[in-house]
């Protein structure tokens, strides 16, 4: 198991370039296998997520090459319609293939993706979605079997909840039905819209994206085409607290300001400056932020869930009180017990969490287990005294391409430590006691 050790209570300074959206990047690269040929997707970032999905795409027939983060998809021999249990438990949102697939080949198999760590993560939406398009859907033994006996064919569908995932099954499915599809309380955020730019470019008719309404006209086929994925808005958001919590004086490069829209007021509330300079957004921190009074998560253009764990560390430095409340997922606050290792002071009820800042943590041994709350413990780690250690990188890992070195780069003290690293150094340390013997 990996970690990171952070030495704390060091100023970030200089410039971080924010790395294409993984969020953006996995549908994109699902919605590959719907149109025939080479595609070709420019600034995916370097994560596990996005390997898990150049292996589905590879196990199903796909030709797959890589270089740093442009990554070429050769969908042109696409047969195999199952997904294997071990990549869709690896990578929960394998489920955006369910679309790709239906629209493909017509026939898919792949089991029940199952809850994780911030919730129970239901899919009962994508599937009333695709049955509404002419999918045939049976559940068994947690297995989920899709057949289209007659193709797909354009409906209106209208989700209950503006789901991303469900939006954007629905586009990848509809781009090919017979007929036109319209999609009613659709998810608005940017990376549908960027997953409905690439979708046109590959010769889909899809109009009203980023929208609650969302109109498909089904083309006979799709084409292969090329893509630059959009930067990740959650992934700056993410760097910005890690200034924030340091007093620090930070440029972000490569982002999207309209796509920061709904977290840069709060950072002006904590007391930051923000200058946006086209792509490129100057944050400088007070000496000690100020409590925000509440912050509630909700679907975009709100607040984004994402970034509700590694505010709550701003929150939890901040002078006064906050309150955090997490309308989206049901169980988005496993961070809260390791926070308080660090000397927060949180008390959480339901979905409601208030912060009492305090003006110093310190640091302890901590352990993520999600993505967004793994960064707010190393974002607690670089605000705190003394050092701290945050274990199970692997979830961070899902979604911060070279997060320490970046981290570094801007003056953070953290080291990551493998287990072949401590192994290694436990053998050196074993031989060099024998030499000086
Ligand atoms: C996407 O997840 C993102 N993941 C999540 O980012 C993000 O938090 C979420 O959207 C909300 O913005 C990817 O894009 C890969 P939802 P998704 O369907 O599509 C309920 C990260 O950290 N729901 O909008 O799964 C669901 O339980 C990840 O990068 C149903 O009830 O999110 C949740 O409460 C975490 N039935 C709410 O809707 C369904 O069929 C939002 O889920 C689908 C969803």
């Amino acid at each position: 198991m990996s970690r990171y050790i952070i030495e704390g209570g060091h100023r970030l300074q200089g410039s971080v370039c924010i790395q294409g959206a993984k969020n953006s990047a996995l549908p994109i690269l699902a919605a590959c296998v719907v149109g025939c040929g080479e595609h070709v997707i420019r600034n995916c970032p370097q994560l596990s997520d996005v390997d898990a999905t150049v292996e589905i795409l590879r196990h199903i027939g796909c030709k797959v090459r890589r270089d740093a983060d442009c990554i070429a998809v050769d969908s042109t021999n696409v047969t195999a319609g199952s997904i294997p249990d071990l990549l869709m438990h690896e990578m929960r949102s394998s489920v955006i293939f369910l679309g790709a697939i239906a629209a493909r080949i017509g026939d898919a198999q792949l089991s029940l993706p199952g809850g994780c760590e911030i919730g129970l993560r239901p899919i009962d939406l994508h599937l009333d979605a695709l049955r509404k398009l002419g999918a045939v859907i049976t559940e068994e033994g947690g297995r989920i079997h899709l057949s289209c006996p007659d193709g797909l064919h354009g409906a209106t569908v209208a989700l209950s909840f503006p789901s991303v995932g469900a939006t954007e099954n629905v586009l990848i499915a509809a781009c090919t039905a017979k007929g036109t599809t319209t999609l009613i309380n659709a998810a608005r955020e940017p990376e549908i819209s960027d997953l409905a730019d690439f979708l046109n470019r590959c010769g889909a008719h899809i109009s009203g994206a980023g929208e609650g309404i969302i109109t498909v006209e089904g083309v006979r086929k799709l084409h292969a085409a090329e893509h630059c994925v959009i930067p990740d808005r959650i992934a700056a958001g993410s760097y910005m607290i890690a200034a924030a919590v340091t007093r620090g004086d930070v440029f972000v490069e490569n982002i999207i300001p309209a796509h920061l829209g709904p977290m840069v007021g709060l950072f002006e509330s904590f007391g930051c400056r923000i200058d946006m300079e086209g792509r490129r957004m100057h944050l400088r921190a007070p000496k000690r932020l100020k409590a925000v009074p509440a912050i509630r998560t909700m679907p975009y253009p709100g607040f984004p869930t994402d970034m509700q764990a590694p505010f709550m560390t701003a929150c939890a430095v901040a002078e006064g009180t906050g309150v955090i409340v997490e309308t989206v997922f049901e169980s988005r606050f496993r961070h809260v017990p390791e926070l308080l290792k660090l000397g927060a002071d949180i008390f959480v009820d339901g979905r409601t969490a208030v912060i009492k800042g305090v003006p110093v943590l310190n640091g302890a041994v901590v352990g993520a287990s999600d993505l967004r709350g793994g960064f707010a413990l190393i974002a607690g780690g670089l605000a705190a005294q003394g050092e701290t250690t945050v274990h199970s990188l692997r979830h961070t890992d899902r979604g911060y391409h070279a997060l320490d070195t970046n981290l570094r780069n801007l003056g953070a003290r953290i080291r990551r430590i493998n287990d072949d690293e401590e192994k290694d150094e436990k053998e050196y340390r074993a031989g060099s006691a024998g030499f000086a013997e």
